[in-house]
């Protein structure tokens, strides 16, 4: 059965089972149709076959940015495989989707939903029911409470979330290091945000900037705001996607003297949007 919101953020829960934590966020569909998916060690191949390029810049890694992070545990396994090469980085951990909150509408009826009342999650007397509506719910009709609901419910969420009568939590991985050197920032990818500009010597991008989810026009657009992310010069660039068999494809980028990409490293033939990269070119002063 799956573990209610409730229970999931009480302090006595068991707070290093990450299959369980996987399986607890695994089920909440986002507002944008995304489910909150991500699996430990998924990328070991590319630890291997990047190491040696990231001991050789170690000294230079101080700030990384994790684009797309989901609950964060890939991204404290990034935070470790950078301590084993060498660079005591920080790293900002962004995703569409962080904050959250736990709202009390009776006393045996609990919503956990997002920021806007969304809903990821009912949870009646302790029995979850999830508030989605998947195929099968339109052959048994299913569909009608469940949409019904959640426009009834949504708006009394969110002003009860905006008069500050929830419990706020994050939707994030609790095998975090407690050093503080990974910040979480709620972000979209697709909006330039000034206060990532030229800060960064590394961005990754895992699983998120794939070709069957978004537009070669919003992924150029990605790429641009993570050039614009970048330091300077000898900066890099990850980016992977995991296959179904948990095989990975990605390159490692350096960004050159004139502003575009060069590859240092593939694994697994290279990462899909690799040809969008190599092709980009920052905007010039006159366009
Ligand atoms: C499949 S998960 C990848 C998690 C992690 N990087 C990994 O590889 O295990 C993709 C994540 O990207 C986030 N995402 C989708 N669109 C985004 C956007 N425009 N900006 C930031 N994050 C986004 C989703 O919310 C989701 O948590």
């Amino acid at each position: 059965m799956t573990v209610s919101a409730s229970k999931f953020y009480s302090s006595g829960t068991d707070t290093t089972d990450v299959s369980l934590e996987s399986a607890f966020f695994a089920k909440l569909k986002m507002r944008n149709g995304t489910f909150k998916l991500t699996q430990p060690s998924r990328f070991q191949e590319l630890e291997v076959a990047f190491r040696p390029y990231l001991e050789e810049r170690a000294g230079s890694l101080r700030e990384i940015l994790d684009v797309g992070v989901s609950t964060g545990l890939t991204t404290v396994e990034l935070a470790r495989f950078l301590k084993d090469c060498g660079a005591a980085a920080g790293i900002v951990a962004t995703d569409l989707f962080i904050e959250a909150h736990i709202v009390e509408l009776a006393p045996d009826f609990r919503v956990f939903c997002d920021p806007e009342g969304w809903p990821l999650q009912y949870d009646v007397r302790g029995i979850t029911v999830r508030p989605w509506v998947r195929r099968l719910d339109y052959v048994t009709l299913a569909f009608i409470p469940l949409m019904l609901g959640r426009s009834i419910l949504q708006p009394r969420l969110r002003s009860r979330i905006r008069a500050g009568m929830s419990r706020p939590v994050q939707m994030i991985t609790r095998s975090l290091p407690s050093n503080g050197e990974i910040v979480f920032i709620e972000n979209d990818i697709m909006c330039r945000s000034e206060r990532f500009i030229h800060r960064f010597d590394m961005v990754r991008a895992a699983n998120i900037l794939n070709t069957g989810y978004f537009s070669s026009d919003q992924i150029h657009i990605a790429i641009e705001n993570i050039h614009s992310y970048l330091r300077g010069p000898g900066a890099l660039l990850m980016i992977a996607r995991t296959n179904r068999a948990r095989e990975n494809a990605g390159t490692l980028f350096e960004l050159n003297g004139n502003g575009s990409f060069a590859v240092l490293k593939r694994v697994g033939g290279g990462s899909e949007i690799e040809k969008l990269v190599l092709e980009f070119r920052p905007a010039t002063a006159d366009g």
